[in-house]
């Protein structure tokens, strides 16, 4: 009896697991409510008595945003914290920008699988499967559409001759950003140098330089 009961509780956390990103809706919507200081998974709701139109609303994608910075690109998101009606709802988009030779460095969204739609310019895509790492890759012309598997590594970088200008769905109200560089060789405090100078094979003088660079994020 107790090994049917557990292939049984296995069975659901594997359904649970395919099915759901983000927990499922128990009832119309749960608009966040940012000004209680409790502290749940997601956030809590607004009385829905409160709730009006602007929770649903967000303006202000229409215009290129600022890329001048060392990556020459600029994520714009519209998650849970701007647009508190995505609360419990499971998705979420940004807006990214790119400057000429602009790129959206390798990084990763924990709890999300992202959809990139094209508007405008040319890119070079891809994602790393995990171990062995395998890259998928891909040039994106306008219109063009690519898909980023949930927690796998991947970025974007503009090839084309003018700005490119990209949409991108994620499966999360809030997807989370891991930009590779900036967490391996940019965390506070910083990874100790002999655990770096093993894991990329290379001496203290390469570690230290690297970790000496401005670690920008444009997420
Ligand atoms: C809650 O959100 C509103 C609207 O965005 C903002 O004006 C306010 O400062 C926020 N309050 C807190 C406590 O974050």
């Amino acid at each position: 009896m107790a090994s049917y009961v557990f292939v049984f509780v296995v069975l659901v956390l594997a359904s649970t697991k395919a099915f759901a990103s983000d927990p499922s809706q128990l009832q119309d919507f749960c608009v966040a409510d940012n000004t209680t200081k409790v502290f749940v998974n997601g956030v809590v709701c607004k009385n829905p008595a409160h709730v009006n139109a602007d929770d649903f609303f967000f303006s202000g994608l229409d215009k290129p945003f600022d890329t001048k910075n060392a990556l020459g690109s600029k994520v714009t998101p519209v998650n849970v914290n701007n647009l508190f009606g995505l609360n419990t709802l499971g998705i979420s988009l940004v807006r990214v920008d790119f400057a000429r030779h602009g790129l959206n460095p390798p990084h990763t969204h924990p709890r999300a699988t992202e959809v990139l739609t094209l508007l405008q310019g040319k890119l070079y895509v891809g994602f790393v499967t995990s171990n062995p790492p395998k890259l998928f890759s891909k040039i994106l012309n306008k219109g063009d559409v690519f898909v980023f598997p949930e927690g796998l590594i991947h970025f974007q970088l503009n090839i084309g001759r003018e700005n490119a200008v990209a949409i991108a769905a994620l499966s999360s109200q809030n997807p989370g950003v891991i930009t590779v560089a900036d967490a391996v060789l940019g965390s506070s405090p910083a990874i100790k140098d002999n655990v770096l100078e093993k894991a990329f094979q290379v001496d203290k003088k390469v570690v230290d330089y690297l970790k000496s660079q401005f670690w920008t994020d444009s997420n």
